[in-house]
């Protein structure tokens, strides 16, 4: 049995997405846990009047590393920020960087994506589908690439109840995709998206399987895995437990239902609410790339890295513990007592929006006008809204994902890295 650890000393490790929510998990878990990795390069872009450095230190300075700047003070110096936008041709990567890249790194794990469900086709097929490919052409220009391991979504083949561990034939050819969108005007795009994207229930879960299409076709001899994490949520252990950076999905539900705020929503209570802490992706992450070099399977090994088969929890256990949890530790600054309920009927759910939602949003919203005060409460649950009617869809119906690559990189790994909280030290040194 190897070390992970091991094998990642004296590697440059390239990665994109650096900067996001899983990125951020994956640049930490490295460096904590495999102190000897030689470099980490990730491709960041200025964004929101901050530059690439600004951003790279602001992320730096982010709890998420506080163990790792105990233990090594100068993190730091093993990220390599390399200036990149992915929509840009040659993802805008200087000519400089593309040598120091395509000569130095050995494993390159591409995390960045709109994850937005609502993204217009274009944009979701530039980002999801077009940088791919052209991170992959750079990929391949790499001397010493062990291997490429990309991140897709366990609901990019949402169409099938089964999911089975394979690349499924696209929805449609990607370059015919590409090619004719290519002239179109945005509103004919936006106009024809519904039957692109046919029984998908977005341009999300859509261009994500045009992605994994694109990454078969154009790995060639490359050593490739596919990550597919169902909901990704707070950490479960390390670097702590409840680690978290955003709002999406149903992180920002319950924190809405903590708040008081969201009192109802819809979903069936017998529909596995198939969550999965953001350490154990980024876990099997990094075992899955210790796997596809060292192993270097003939075919690329898709992971679906989902809970439900392992240990379902249902929409409807979520209300309970949700609310119990929050009772018990309340929010502060809450609008009103959380107490929220899951109904699959749409008439009750629309009579609690309106009783328990619009009502008092509007009441508080008066008060805020009489007191000289900006109305913002209605504008808080027109957005809530908007963000728990694109859950829906996955909120109330079950799938089932084969796991068995899971269960086979599971069965390569120790004692030590299935228990790796505890024994942390011994995994990975
Ligand atoms: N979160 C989930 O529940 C979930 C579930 C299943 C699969 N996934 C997959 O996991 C991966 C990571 O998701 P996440 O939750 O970490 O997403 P995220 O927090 O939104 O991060 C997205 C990353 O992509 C980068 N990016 C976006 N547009 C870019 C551009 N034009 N140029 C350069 N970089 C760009 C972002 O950089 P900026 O900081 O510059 O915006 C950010 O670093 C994605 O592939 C996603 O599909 C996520």
């Amino acid at each position: 049995m190897a070390s992970i650890s091991q094998w990642y000393a004296g590697k440059n490790v390239l990665i994109t997405g650096a900067t996001g929510f899983m990125g951020k998990v994956l640049v930490e878990k490295l460096l904590r846990s495999c102190p000897d990795v030689k470099a980490l390069y990730i491709l960041v872009r200025p964004k929101a009047g901050q530059s690439m450095s600004e951003r790279v230190q602001d992320m730096m300075k982010c709890k998420l590393f506080d163990r790792v700047r105990e233990v090594n003070p100068d993190f730091h110096q093993k990220i390599i920020p390399i200036s990149s936008e992915l929509t840009e041709p040659g993802l805008a990567i200087s000519p400089e960087d593309v040598q120091t890249l395509t000569s130095c790194i050995n494993i390159v794990f591409h995390c960045a994506a709109t994850i937005r469900f609502d993204e217009p086709l274009k944009h979701a097929l530039q980002l999801n589908v077009i940088a791919t490919q052209q991170l992959l052409s750079l990929v391949q220009q790499m001397q010493h690439l062990q291997a490429f391991i990309h991140i897709s979504t366990a609901y990019a083949n949402c169409n099938r109840r089964h999911i089975d561990e394979v690349i499924y034939p696209p929805p449609v050819e990607p370059k015919k995709l590409i090619d004719s969108l290519e002239w179109m005007d945005d509103s004919i795009v936006c106009d024809i998206t519904p039957h692109l994207i046919g029984d998908r229930p977005n341009t999300y879960t859509y261009t994500k399987a045009l992605a994994e299409c694109v990454v078969q076709q154009q790995s060639g001899k490359l050593n490739i895995a596919i990550i597919r994490p169902s909901i990704v949520g707070a950490s479960w252990q390390e670097p702590f437990p409840g680690w978290i950076d955003n709002f999406n999905g149903p992180s920002g539900v319950f924190i809405a239902a903590g708040k008081g705020i969201l009192r109802t929503m819809r979903a069936s209570n017998d529909a596995v609410a198939d969550l999965i802490p953001v350490d154990v992706v980024i876990n099997l992450t990094l075992a899955a790339g210790w796997y596809t070099a060292v192993h270097r399977p003939k075919t690329a090994l898709v992971y679906n890295c989902t809970t439900g088969g392992i240990n379902p929890f249902h929409w409807g256990e979520i209300e309970h513990h949700v609310m119990s949890t929050f009772k018990r530790n309340p929010l502060e600054q809450a609008f009103r007592r959380p107490n929220a309920n899951i109904t699959s009927n749409y008439l009750i759910y629309q009579y609690w929006i309106l009783v328990s939602h619009k009502f008092p949003a509007l009441i508080y919203d008066l008060f805020l006008r009489l007191s000289g005060q900006k109305p913002q409460m209605m504008r808080i649950f027109n957005r809530l809204h908007k963000a728990i009617g694109l859950l829906e869809y996955f909120s109330s119906q079950d799938w089932e994902w084969n796991s068995d690559n899971m269960n086979m990189l599971m069965s390569q790994l120790s004692f030590n890295h299935k228990h790796s909280k505890s024994k942390e030290k011994k995994v990975f040194s």
